[in-house]
């Protein structure tokens, strides 16, 4: 086992060796959800507590699956009913959840940085389930799962990311992790919605939906942000579906068998056509879903793993 960390807050510290790890027990734990009985005790007796300061649907109960599979004592905490709304910084609020002794916490917040921030103020384990613009691991981990499965390898492939890059930590995330296994990746979207230093990255940037889907494996289209926007990024909906929308036409430039990903929530006719997000032939949409609990099992299991090695250690040491 290559992965170490004691935190999981982003692609950026990850290894291709830990990516592969991480890949490869997620693998196992696919086939374990599709049991009947899908109940282990890996995390027997953890407590996990699950903090979204951002709305979420499918992260959170991704997580909170992924836990219980696990076995461990999972909290949700609604943020709309906590302490935050009443003025508590989100340091005291984790301080105040640290004292309570969980042993993973996982967290979303609308600031970039910030899970970086509370994992330093934490002694328990820490997962970014998606901060500000910056990085949502767990999420390029799934998608290159589904990647692998589909396509039988997660190198040499070109992946062409399209749509709202500037406001997407997915896009980031991917970007680092597709890059660090090898693949080439072109980032496709108005000039209006394209972060300004994304040529260090080494990806090529088009503006033109036909060109740079031309000959690409994976097509991977990406929400509009719309909270995350505060001018007139496009014209108008309409306009940006006629331009930047998936639709059968503009896949046809992709190659044949090239599979179309997102992640979730689609705003239907805005960045994709509904009848391609159906297409089972095409689209493997509800095949991140499934991997998304399977590599959120495998990421909890390996901190939790961490965790206990290094408690251990902690104890011996305090023996001597
Ligand atoms: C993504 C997110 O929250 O960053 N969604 C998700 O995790 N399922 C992408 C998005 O919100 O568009």
């Amino acid at each position: 086992m290559s992965f170490r960390a004691r935190h999981l807050l982003g692609i950026e510290h990850l290894a291709p060796d830990e990516i592969r790890t991480i890949l490869d027990l997620a693998d196992r734990y696919v086939e374990f959800s599709r049991r009947t009985v899908k109940k282990s005790d890996a995390l027997a007796g953890m407590t996990q507590i699950n903090m979204f300061f951002e709305n979420s649907t499918r992260t959170q109960a991704s997580f909170e699956l992924a836990g219980k599979r696990l076995g461990a004592d999972v909290m949700n905490m609604s943020v709309a009913q906590s302490s935050v709304k009443k003025g508590e910084t989100l340091i005291d609020t984790a301080l105040t959840l640290n004292a309570m002794h969980p042993d993973l916490l996982v967290v979303r917040h609308h600031a970039s940085g910030a899970v970086n921030l509370l994992a330093e103020k934490v002694n328990c384990a820490v997962l970014n389930a998606g901060d500000g613009r910056h990085e949502h691991p767990t999420q390029a981990l799934l998608d290159a799962l589904t990647i692998r499965r589909a396509k039988g390898r997660i190198q040499g492939l070109t992946v062409a990311i399209c749509g709202d890059i500037q406001h997407s930590r997915v896009a980031r995330s991917n970007l680092l992790l597709l890059g660090k296994m090898d693949n080439r990746v072109r980032l496709i979207g108005p000039p209006t919605l394209m972060p300004s230093g994304v040529a260090e990255f080494g990806c090529e940037v088009f503006d033109d939906m036909k060109a740079g889907l031309a000959g690409v494996d994976v097509v991977m289209m990406l929400r509009l942000q719309k909270e995350r926007m505060d001018g007139g990024f496009i014209p108008s909906e309409r306009e940006y579906f006629h331009r930047f929308g998936l639709d059968a036409d503009k896949l046809a430039h992709a190659k044949e068998d090239a599979i179309v990903m997102h992640p979730g929530p689609m705003n239907r006719g805005v960045e994709i056509d509904g009848t391609i997000a159906d297409d089972i032939q095409r689209s493997v949409i509800q095949e991140q879903v499934e991997m998304g609990v399977a590599v959120r099992m495998a990421c909890i299991d390996l901190l939790a793993q961490n965790l206990r090695a290094e408690r251990g250690r902690a104890a011996v040491e305090a023996d001597v």
